[in-house]
């Protein structure tokens, strides 16, 4: 049973360092540099009011469509590296939770459970439950070599996903984390890893091995060519490069700066979207990650121009306290707040809701 002094993801983030190792948390929590981005990513949220309407008719739901595909709601799981960091079970325990609640999730190429796995037991629930399967969409992290990228890639549509996500922010990152044993990126098994190596000539990072491996335009129209199922490109901020990723043949983008993780300075997300949204939102959907911690949020992130939202961290937090019936609770609460939020707004569907609803605070 969930505690009742558990009410909101707050409470389980605050509860979630006494449930992890200390090095864990800290991976979890950090951003990159002097943690700007990560601030601003939860400041840009609190910056925006919401304005109500009162006593709408309010019959309606929270559905949404996303590539021929119904969502329940417009909250997905984001793709998060080694679950295994929170929980024993891990990525197993936040697939049961995603399909327990019928939400879509992104699982990570560094899944510390094979991809087969995690398909499975999303399955086997949704059976138990007479549903059909909850969304399953595979991030992608480009190999060094391109036969290991196919191998991934053929692996996720053989077991299922239905989309695949291309990060590309996140390829530079010089740091890891030292992973306590039975933590892996079972998925990676056999493939050599991109590591930042001393180069001859005094090179750091460009123009090594590192930087080979990030991933270049090429890149994408590879992937485009290589498989039939919908990309979303993961990392970018911008409209010009949202543009072309679209000209290039992707089906959604996810404006992302990587929960504050890769560059310090990137603004948040959230103040981002209007540009890219004006850029491409006709074109493909959007979807957006860093900083959701409530329904509010939710609701902010769809008028600035969203169709769907991920949520990182809170995964781990919820996973830590309470393993799968934490998670599936932290998604129940996201969806209820999200639903209050919008009975407030006087909004009965989600593609109702626009900037006229939001006000700037303080102005
Ligand atoms: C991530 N993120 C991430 N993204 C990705 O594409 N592949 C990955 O393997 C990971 N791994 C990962 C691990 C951890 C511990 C964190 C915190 C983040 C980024 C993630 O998908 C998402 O963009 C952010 O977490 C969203 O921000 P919030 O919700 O954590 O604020």
């Amino acid at each position: 049973a969930i505690p009742a002094s558990l009410r909101s993801l707050a409470d389980y983030e605050a509860r979630a360092p006494q449930h992890m190792t200390t090095q864990a948390w800290h991976h979890i929590r950090e951003g990159a540099g002097r943690e700007v981005t990560l601030r601003e990513n939860r400041a840009a949220f609190d910056r925006i009011g919401l304005l109500p309407r009162a006593m709408a008719e309010l019959d309606g739901d929270t559905r949404i469509d996303l590539f021929g595909r119904s969502h329940a709601s417009p909250i997905l799981l984001a793709p998060l590296a080694y679950m295994c960091l929170a929980h024993p079970e891990g990525e197993l325990a936040a697939v049961r939770a995603a399909a327990a609640l019928d939400t879509g999730m992104v699982v990570s190429t560094l899944a510390s459970v094979s991809l087969e796995d995690i398909a499975a037991a999303s399955r086997s629930l949704s059976q138990e439950l007479g549903r059909p399967p909850a969304p399953l969409w595979f991030q992608l992290y480009l190999q060094p070599e391109r036969e290991h990228s196919l191998q991934l890639l053929r692996r996720a549509e053989d077991a299922g996903y239905e989309a695949i996500v291309l990060t590309i922010d996140a390829g530079l990152k010089p740091a890891g984390i030292a992973l306590p044993p039975g933590v892996d990126a079972v998925n990676l098994a056999g493939m050599p890893r991109p590591r930042q190596t001393s180069v001859p000539g005094g090179r750091i990072l460009l123009g090594t091995p590192l930087t080979d491996a990030a991933p270049k335009w090429a890149d994408l129209a590879w992937l485009r060519s290589a498989t039939t199922l919908p990309i979303l490109v993961k990392g970018l901020v911008l409209g010009d490069d949202a543009r072309r990723t679209v000209d290039e043949g992707a089906d959604g983008l996810i404006v992302s700066n990587h929960g504050g993780r890769v560059l310090d300075g990137l603004p948040s997300a959230l103040d981002l979207l209007p540009a890219v949204a004006e850029t491409v939102r006709d074109q493909v959907p959007l979807l957006l990650d860093g900083g959701v911690r409530q329904g509010t949020d939710v609701v902010k992130a769809l008028a600035l121009g969203a169709r769907a939202v991920l949520v990182g961290r809170p995964q781990m937090h919820a996973l830590a306290v309470a393993g799968m019936p934490g998670l599936a609770h932290v998604i129940h609460l996201l969806r209820t707040e999200l639903e209050a939020a919008m009975a407030q707004l006087g909004c009965p569907r989600v593609d109702l809701l626009g900037p006229e609803r939001l006000v700037a605070l303080g102005a």
